[in-house]
């Protein structure tokens, strides 16, 4: 069912050091830092060859991933996304399986303006997966 590995995201504490170590220190391509408001972080994209690892620093007051920050003040791997062809097939089977689906369950429109799903992580070996309409 889940196809490339779309993208690894990290949450940071300090997002300007995050990208100069991607950049200068691990020689990646990074973007500019991209505000997006709606989902509460600013993204700065790290091209790869195969993925992309996605930096994210919390925006706003109230930032799904400040709370992550507390808890990992250093800064950690945040989530896993991975790509489905039919995100609506995807979460019925793994419904089906007995996993959950966080949230209404419902897709929403995320940061690529694409449809995705969170799944939760104690029924995914501890990892925050996200799976992304290709
Ligand atoms: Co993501």
């Amino acid at each position: 069912m889940i196809g490339k590995l779309n993208h690894v995201a990290i949450v940071v504490p300090d997002l300007a050091a995050a990208t100069a170590l991607y950049r200068d220190t691990l020689g990646a391509t990074v973007s500019a830092p991209v505000d997006q408001p709606a989902h509460g972080v600013t993204v700065v994209f790290v091209e790869l060859p195969n993925t992309k690892v996605e930096l994210l620093a919390p925006l706003g007051d109230t930032s799904p991933v400040a709370k992550f920050l507390i808890t990992n003040p250093t800064g950690g791997i945040h989530h896993i996304c991975y790509e489905v062809e039919d995100i609506l097939v995807a979460r019925n089977t793994l419904q089906a399986a007995g996993a959950r689906v966080l949230g209404n369950g419902e897709p929403k429109i995320g940061a690529h303006d694409k449809p995705v799903l969170f799944l939760h992580p104690k029924d995914f070996l501890g990892t925050l997966v996200e799976l992304e309409q290709a």
